[in-house]
């Protein structure tokens, strides 16, 4: 959900006759979502949407949960993975999981994708830790770039090419619609003053990219564990033009601008999108807090009914040892938390931070995947013991 946005060509009033230059009608397409009472948008397409030529073997797509991995602060360090898979899907690997959202590391080894995607099940936030490119969906082309948050509602069909170079994803999976954060919206949804960025930093597709050939588009469908295998005669990308509140855009994490204070700002001021059952938070380059006294490392934290995880992007974690660009540290709640021994003296007169960091704090507790337990640092939950 951004704002009102609209691409291409489309007739002044909707559900009216709209003719194409043959004399033929676009195919209106309604894109909706909690029934008929959330965001919205109307697609005009050349041909039917629904012109199916074959349907296909699904193939299983799920995650199994570690059984018995028990109560433990745990670090997932990843940084020396330099592939994951071959292609966007099968390189993803989810590491944390519950029923609201999961995480997972992508780093496919061929750039351009051959055919489309489409996620039935939630919504996505591909965060782009490494890599250019560009993303092409019915809602046209969108240039992405290192660092940008690229949120993706379910049901939008695309994909991906990247430029060559290091490529790394980090990719959540929402039951809920990504949202940005209440708090800083109006009644009528703008952002605030306060808000750490606002309309001017989110970036909607910049054109519209026709796919007119007749031929044989394979859209894989992720839906309840199974990547369903549609093959249409026309792309999904045949749109003349669409509006409304629907559709993917990018934010750069270099946009947000950070919340400082005199003394230490809590995790909420650094929330960039909200959703069900969990947030995102931003950590970005910022000043440090100017109290005379103050300590810029973190207090110990006991979150006693969350889960926080982090995953570090760049910079130079003042409050953790041990980890690398690419870790992820998942405290459970249920223990306490803080900076490591040594860290928080140390902090003392540090006058501003490098760090980059993308939080994702969840309401119900995660589970690692079986995936994830060949990542797992066993020295880090004693690693508080001096
Ligand atoms: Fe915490």
């Amino acid at each position: 959900m951004a704002y009102y946005y609209r691409l291409g060509d489309i007739p002044p009033k909707r559900h009216t006759q709209f003719r194409q230059p043959d004399g033929s009608l676009y195919k209106e397409e309604l894109v909706s979502s909690h029934g008929f009472s959330g965001i919205y948008s109307n697609l005009y397409h050349i041909h039917n949407p629904n012109t199916v030529k074959s349907i296909g073997e699904p193939k299983p797509y799920k995650w199994e949960i570690a059984k018995d991995y028990g109560l433990k602060q745990t670090h997932l360090n990843t940084s020396k993975l330099e592939t994951t898979g071959d292609d966007y899907l099968e390189a993803r690997r989810v590491l944390l999981m519950n029923n609201d959202v999961n995480m997972a590391i992508c780093i496919p080894k061929q750039r351009k994708m051959d055919y489309y995607y489409k996620n039935a099940d939630g919504d996505e936030v591909v965060f782009v830790h490494d890599g250019n490119g560009y993303m092409y969906s019915q809602f046209g082309k969108l240039r992405v770039r290192k660092g940008d948050y690229i949120v993706i509602p379910r049901t939008t069909i695309y994909r991906f090419e990247w430029e060559e170079g290091p490529l790394r994803l980090l990719i959540m999976e929402s039951l809920g619609p990504i949202e940005t954060v209440k708090r800083y919206r109006n009644e009528l949804g703008q952002l605030l003053e306060h808000s750490p960025y606002c309309e001017r930093d989110i970036r909607p597709p910049g054109e519209l990219v026709r796919e007119e050939a007749k031929g044989s588009y394979l859209v894989q469908i992720k839906k309840q564990g199974y990547l369903h295998q549609y093959e249409y005669a026309h792309s999904p990308m045949d749109l003349v033009g669409w509006d409304g509140f629907l559709y993917p855009y990018a934010l750069s994490i270099h946009d947000f601008e950070p919340i400082t204070g005199r003394i230490h700002q809590p995790p909420p001021v650094h929330q960039t999108f909200q959703a069900w059952g969990f947030v995102i938070c931003s950590f970005v380059p910022r000043l440090f807090d100017y109290h005379p006294q103050a300590i810029p490392a973190p207090y110990n934290h006991s979150n006693i009914d969350s889960d926080e995880v982090l995953y570090y992007v760049e910079g130079n974690f003042m409050s953790r040892k041990g980890i690398d660009r690419g870790s992820f540290t998942l405290h459970m709640g249920g223990l306490p938390h803080g900076p490591h021994p040594g860290t928080v003296e140390k902090s003392i007169g540090a006058k501003e931070t490098e760090e980059l960091a993308v939080m994702l704090d969840t309401f119900r507790p995660l589970h690692l995947t079986t995936d994830a337990l060949a990542f797992v640092d066993d020295k880090y939950p004693m690693s508080w013991t001096e």
